[in-house]
């Protein structure tokens, strides 16, 4: 090796390291660059081993070329590293820009079913008269779902409740709420005002009006001296919370066997305000439940002394309440589980 060899060599790769740092498109090709040129085991190191094999007086002469390739070199890395940083931090900005002219997305949200719905408006109105929820069973024996309420097997009102059957022995489903009322009275003591909300079942032939599971929302009332007259009016005020305070209402007779007197519960026709339409049969009016004051044989059997104890019942379908209320005509959707329905509540 001698001065000559050293120079070029020097020289040369000042030419390489130029044109390598040029080319760098990126700081982590520029950084293996600098490895390459200027690292611990890098070329120029590799060049400057060469010194020592120089005659004494030669070897300032190299270290000062040496050192100014070396400067001259980080130099221009130094001031592409600046280059490539900005173009690559505007690169990340331009990538990262956040448009706050874009439109929200869209947050999916669910909503009620239009019969629980009108279940919890019915809770939230009967809720003001002092009348608490109570949960009652949809697996019921023959006794509570009829017996105890004054419907003996063979009844002739059986007719009224298509019954399913569950394969257990002496078990059904629930064909209404009103075995509730049992519970609620061998639970509590007089006064008593619950309300028992809840799915029924029948074996229905299925159509427009008619489903093989319902919902139903009974009440009950019992207290010393309970009279059919508070019975109306609470009623009344029901109907007027619930469809406008101006609708008429009326008293029908009615025949349940676990209410005497019983009755059906008409308002004017939400439709056709009175005048008689399709939708109420041309009557006016419509039906939206059954009640009546509770028959003395049900008292007794929910282990009260009718003789000191009143009470009256009601009991309605939520699914045709939440028909009437929203203008629909056909049950069947209420239970078909299709979005473009479910999401218009
Ligand atoms: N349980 C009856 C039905 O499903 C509705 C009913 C009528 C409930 C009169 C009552 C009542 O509590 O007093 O058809």
């Amino acid at each position: 090796m001698d001065l000559a060899q050293l120079t070029h060599d020097l020289a040369a790769l000042a030419h390489d390291a130029s044109a390598a740092v040029a080319e760098a498109s990126d700081l982590a090709a520029l950084d293996a660059v600098e490895l390459d040129v200027l690292g611990k085991k890098g070329r120029l190191t590799a060049i400057l081993r060469g010194i020592g094999s120089l005659p004494s007086d030669d070897r300032p002469n190299v270290g000062a070329v040496a050192n100014t390739v070396r400067s001259g070199i980080e130099a221009a890395i130094a001031e592409r590293r600046a280059g490539l940083a900005g173009t690559e931090l505007v690169a990340r900005l331009a990538a990262e820009a956040v448009d706050p002219t874009t439109p929200g997305r869209p947050f999916r949200h669910g909503s009620h079913h239009p019969s629980l719905e009108s279940m919890a408006e019915i809770v939230r109105i009967f809720d003001r008269f002092g009348f608490v929820v109570l949960e009652s069973p949809e697996v019921e024996d023959d006794r509570t779902n009829f017996q105890l309420l004054n419907i003996p097997p063979d009844h002739p009102a059986r007719d009224l409740w298509d019954t399913l059957y569950v394969d257990l022995p002496n078990r059904l489903l629930r064909t209404h709420t009103s075995p509730g009322q049992i519970h609620a009275m061998r639970t509590f003591r007089p006064p008593i005002r619950v309300l028992l909300p809840g799915r029924c079942f029948r074996y229905e032939a299925i159509d427009a009006s008619h489903a093989s599971e319902f919902f139903q929302v009974e009440g009950l009332m019992v207290d010393e001296g309970t009279t059919m007259a508070h019975l109306r009016g609470l009623l009344d005020a029901f109907a007027h919370a619930m469809f406008g305070p101006a609708k008429r209402t009326r008293f029908r007779p009615g025949y349940y066997p676990f209410t005497e007197p019983s009755v059906a519960f008409d308002v004017e026709c939400l439709i056709c305000g009175g005048s008689g339409c399709p939708a109420c049969g041309r009557s006016g009016w419509m039906t939206i439940l059954g009640a009546g004051m509770v028959h003395p044989v049900v008292l007794r059997n929910g282990g009260l002394d009718p003789e000191r104890y009143q009470g009256f019942a009601f009991g309605m379908g939520t699914d045709r309440i939440a028909l009437l209320r929203h203008g629909i005509t056909d049950l069947r959707v209420f239970l078909e589980d299709d979005l473009r329905f479910l999401e218009q509540f």
